[in-house]
């Protein structure tokens, strides 16, 4: 059975615009989070806290924030991944943050410098720092289907960050299909494992559609009872420590399969189409959607 209604988690901004070649100004991210919100969209991953020296597009995320027009019940998150970047983002006023780890050991190291158990350990002050100021906090681990570097990903691995992230406190693990290798039969097997240790309700999906899996991927996690799907508008995005990832699984395909089964998002998918083409007028270049790109021919 499906869910009857599904949280959008919208990652452009961040997950997309981290890995965007040309400039792209807090303005510019600012208006793309507002635009997102008008659509109906109910939380924005708006910026990254992390290190410029690794991420230089992320530089400018407390501007970012102090651009954004906030509306109540909206939330705007962002990535924190150790304790400069949780104090850098609550002064600029996030909702949420978000702890990063990956299941396997080659991408840790080349994304956050440091092992899986070391990062944990990163993490762990971020987790009780965050709920002592009140913020929930999201844990997210990477290439659950496979590694760039390391090739395979056993699912008991994958289970074993997320158990030890929700342990630690984070309200919900995010399983991110890093370089989007998956396919539906090895997600499902993937989330069975992850949810003998976790409840569903607490599990979100975070795939990439560089193979054209996402939305297949995305249809067997909501059989097996997956309720929040992360999604970058336009399709944007990447990950700059993950050589040849494409970006997100576009927020507006998932909408439109959504809308499609009868599963309620609360987004407006003709707002959301123009917001998707209105980020990459300003990148210059279409966007990768099919569902962009066919509701503006017709
Ligand atoms: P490091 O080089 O090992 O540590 O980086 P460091 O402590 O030596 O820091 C290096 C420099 O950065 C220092 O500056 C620090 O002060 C500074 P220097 O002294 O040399 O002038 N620094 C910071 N500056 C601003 N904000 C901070 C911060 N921390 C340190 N928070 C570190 C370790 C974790 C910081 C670094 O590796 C890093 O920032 N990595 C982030 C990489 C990243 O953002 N990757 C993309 C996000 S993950 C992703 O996209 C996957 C996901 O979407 C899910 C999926 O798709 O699977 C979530
Ligand atoms: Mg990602």
């Amino acid at each position: 059975a499906w869910p009857t209604r599904v949280r959008m988690f919208e990652v452009g901004p961040r997950d997309g615009l981290q890995n965007e070649k040309q400039e792209v100004s807090p303005a510019v991210k600012a208006e793309l989070v507002d635009r997102l919100v008008a659509a109906g969209i109910g939380t924005v991953e708006a910026a990254s806290f992390v290190s410029p020296k690794w991420v230089p597009q992320m530089a400018g995320s407390a501007e970012v924030m102090a651009a954004i027009h906030r509306v109540p019940g909206a939330r705007y998150t962002a990535l924190t991944p150790n304790m400069r970047g949780f104090e850098a983002a609550r002064e600029a006023g996030v909702d949420e943050v978000a702890v990063f780890a990956a299941a396997s050991e080659g991408f840790s190291r080349k994304n956050i410098n440091c092992s899986v158990a070391e990062s944990l350990e990163m993490f762990r002050p971020v987790v009780e720092a965050a709920k002592a100021a009140g913020l929930p906090v999201r844990g997210y681990v990477s290439c659950v289907l496979g590694c760039p570097f390391d090739g395979d990903v056993p699912p008991g691995d994958v289970a074993r960050v997320a158990a030890a992230l929700y342990g630690m406190g984070c309200y919900e693990v995010s399983l991110g299909d890093t370089i989007g290798v998956g396919t539906p039969a090895r997600a499902r097997a993937m989330l069975e494992a992850v949810a003998g240790d976790i409840p569903v309700e607490k599990i979100g999906v975070h795939y990439h559609d560089t193979y054209g899996q996402a939305l297949a991927n995305i249809l067997a996690s909501l059989e097996f009872g997956i309720a929040t799907i992360d999604s970058s508008v336009a399709g944007l995005g990447g990950c700059p420590y993950a050589p040849g990832a494409t970006g997100n699984v576009a927020t507006e395909d998932v909408v439109y399969m959504l809308d499609g089964l009868g599963i309620e998002t609360g987004i407006d998918l003709e707002a959301l189409v123009r917001t998707a083409w209105w980020i990459s007028d300003r990148l210059g270049r279409p966007p990768v959607s099919r569902v962009a790109r066919a509701m503006k021919a017709r």
